[in-house]
């Protein structure tokens, strides 16, 4: 019998009535009642309450919100009537006859069963913040899903292989995190982005099915939904086309719904292109669980007396809007808020229509005749209480324009109890056929899509010289409900295909391409396998299944908003010794 416990604070039942236990855990509450003292009592599995005849145990009265303490006593029923449903132990509560306190606690910055408190407080204090039960069971969580997706990967004869942190600087990305070399002054390691390519090389190498729980390093602006440092189940075989990496990725995502939440996903998960997910949703990670689809009016108006719309169809633009149902009775202010955000996404104007009071009030219906009116109400089901949005554009950014709008009123509308999602809808995706290159006006050249090393679509590959916007990639991204949680491709296995990618098409000068690249084009050339891959985002992952609205959530120790960790103090100052061994030196002034 253990010296601290022969319970756990979520174990005892009326069976266990007149036995003698002993637990440990902290002070959850106490309140003093009738000369008695009650203590919920509290480890990682749940709460057990513990009552003190001071008389006996004067120490109780002393007794603080997370002391930590070992006591002993015999179980008892709880006196009629004063049951607890709501807790495992309820129906009991143990009566102390010792009373160990092991450590005092200082008074926490915040009562731990508070709810709404200053995220940045809880990063500071992240040791207090995890011991709140809604804390544990997320890392319990992760952790349940972490072991299914090795047991899983496991059966299928997946090898766990450990790649460098300290990689080298590689261009096309995302901003990296640079390291300075002591030994080497004046040159860097770069943290990896992900282990792309040592992934492909262990394909060449013959390990044929590689995974890893990578950590992956992006130096990105945060969101609720990036971390600068964050996990990937990354994974890579050899040997095998889109289809077989589909109905590995649907079993594995099936294994940990069925072990984490119990529930059953049905599979295969449904497909859209790229074009349908933008031309419907105007995302390439759309939230099926709502409508306001986008409807396309390019035809309606090509010959409109509304030349704002007649005019963009007569470029080779779009018209595209969505009927936001319910909608119409939206302020002047709300309608300001809209327009601001089509401009944000580029959009010239935003043109609208309330359907009130049996009338459709717009500041365009005027331009409008009969017919296109019809066309209106027809294609969108206007009903009276609807606002329809309106983009007029080049077809990729209508698209985004009442896209990005239509996930913003989502959430608006969710606000205003107007709409409601349904919980535990699982909507997975898979989005495909993305374009391989797309154009970047900025730099005036082709960049990835994903990255330089997914294989085009076979029957596309006469044009990446030609046309290289037209070509597919093999490149598949996973969604679900709207989240982006993963994304992978086959990649190419040709070395002479691959530097035709740098060379010809990215426009990488060959030496450039040499010093960055020429180790994997090397290593392809000696026998590279037909190979593929993904990587999920497993913080998304985690959030999904824990309900979080952040993966910083589902993050023991995530870095707060502005990528610092509060608790620590990092990114902190150095000894201007440890600078003078890298050879560096900051701008701001040693002291
Ligand atoms: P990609 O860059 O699409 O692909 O990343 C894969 C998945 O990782 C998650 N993710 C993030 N999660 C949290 N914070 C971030 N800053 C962050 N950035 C990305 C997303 C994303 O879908 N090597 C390729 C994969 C491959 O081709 O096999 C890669 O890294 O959920
Ligand atoms: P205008 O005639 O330019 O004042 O535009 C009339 C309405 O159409 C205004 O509500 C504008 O915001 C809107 N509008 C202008 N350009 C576009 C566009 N490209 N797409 C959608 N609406 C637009």
């Amino acid at each position: 019998m253990s010296f601290y416990r022969t319970h756990h604070c979520a174990e005892l039942r009326r069976t266990h009535a007149d036995g003698d236990v002993t637990l440990s855990g902290w002070v959850a509450s106490r309140r003093d009642h009738g000369g008695l003292v009650f203590v919920d009592l509290r480890d990682r599995e749940g709460l057990t309450q513990v009552v003190f005849d001071p008389k006996e145990l004067p120490g109780a009265h002393a007794l603080r919100s997370e002391d930590v303490v070992r006591i002993r006593g015999r179980v008892a029923p709880r006196p009629p009537g004063t049951a607890n449903p709501k807790l495992a132990t309820g129906e009991i509560e143990v009566h102390a006859s010792a009373l160990d306190v092991l450590n005092r606690s200082e008074t926490p910055p915040w009562p731990l069963d508070e709810e709404n408190v200053n995220e940045d407080l809880r990063l500071q204090y992240r040791y207090l913040d995890l011991r709140r039960p809604a804390m544990t069971k997320n890392l319990r969580l992760r952790h349940a899903a972490t072991s299914a997706v090795r047991a899983h990967l496991d059966g299928e004869g997946f090898v766990e292989v450990e790649t460098p942190m300290l990689f080298k600087s590689t261009p096309e990305g995302a901003r990296e995190y640079l390291v300075p070399s002591r030994v080497h002054p004046g040159r860097f390691y770069a943290l990896p982005q992900s282990p792309q390519q040592f992934k492909q090389l262990l394909m060449v190498a013959g390990i044929e099915r590689y995974y890893q729980m990578a950590r992956c390093f992006r130096d990105e602006d945060l969101r609720a939904d990036r971390q600068p440092e964050f996990t990937q189940v990354d994974l890579e075989m050899s040997f095998i086309e889109r289809e077989d990496l589909y109905r590995l990725i649907e079993e594995l995502m099936q294994r940990v719904w069925k072990t984490a939440l119990g529930a059953d996903l049905s599979a295969p998960f449904p497909r859209l292109s790229f074009r349908e997910a933008m031309d419907a949703f105007g995302t390439d990670k759309p939230d099926r669980r709502y409508g306001m689809r986008l409807t396309d009016l390019t035809e309606t108006f090509r010959a409109s007396a509304f030349k704002v719309f007649a005019g963009v169809v007569a470029t080779g633009g779009v018209v595209k809007a969505i009927n936001v149902k319910g909608f119409a009775d939206a302020t002047q202010s709300q309608m300001d808020a809209l327009t601001e955000q089509a401009k944000a996404a580029g959009a010239k104007g935003l043109a609208w229509i309330k359907a009130e009071g049996g009338t459709w009030k717009s500041p365009i219906v005027k331009f409008f005749n009969d017919a296109e009116k019809a066309a209106l109400a027809e294609r969108l089901q206007i009903e009276e209480g609807d606002l329809i949005l309106f983009a007029a554009d080049s077809w990729l950014s209508a698209c985004e324009t009442l896209g990005k709008l239509r996930a913003a009123l989502a959430e608006t509308l969710q606000k205003l109890g107007k709409l409601s999602l349904p919980k535990d809808v699982w909507d997975f995706l898979w989005v495909v056929d993305f374009p391989l290159m797309t154009f970047d006006a900025a730099s005036q050249r082709h960049v990835s899509t994903h990255h330089p090393f997914t294989a085009p679509v076979a029957e596309d590959v006469p044009l990446l010289k030609t046309d290289p916007t037209k070509v597919r990639g093999q490149h598949y991204d996973l969604v679900l409900n709207g989240v982006e949680l993963g994304g992978g491709s086959i990649r190419i296995h040709q070395p002479e295909v691959q530097r035709m990618i740098f060379e010809d098409v990215l426009k990488i000068p060959k030496d450039l391409s040499d010093s960055r690249f020429g180790y994997l084009i090397r290593a392809l050339g000696f026998g590279a396998p037909p190979h593929g891959g993904i990587a999920l985002g497993f913080d998304r992952l985690c959030a999904i299944l824990c309900g979080a609205e952040s993966i910083r959530e589902v993050i023991a120790f995530p870095k707060n908003a502005k990528a610092q960790d509060l608790m620590t103090d990092s990114p902190g100052e150095v000894e201007p010794r440890q600078l003078r061994d890298l050879r560096l030196q900051t701008a701001k002034p040693q002291p």
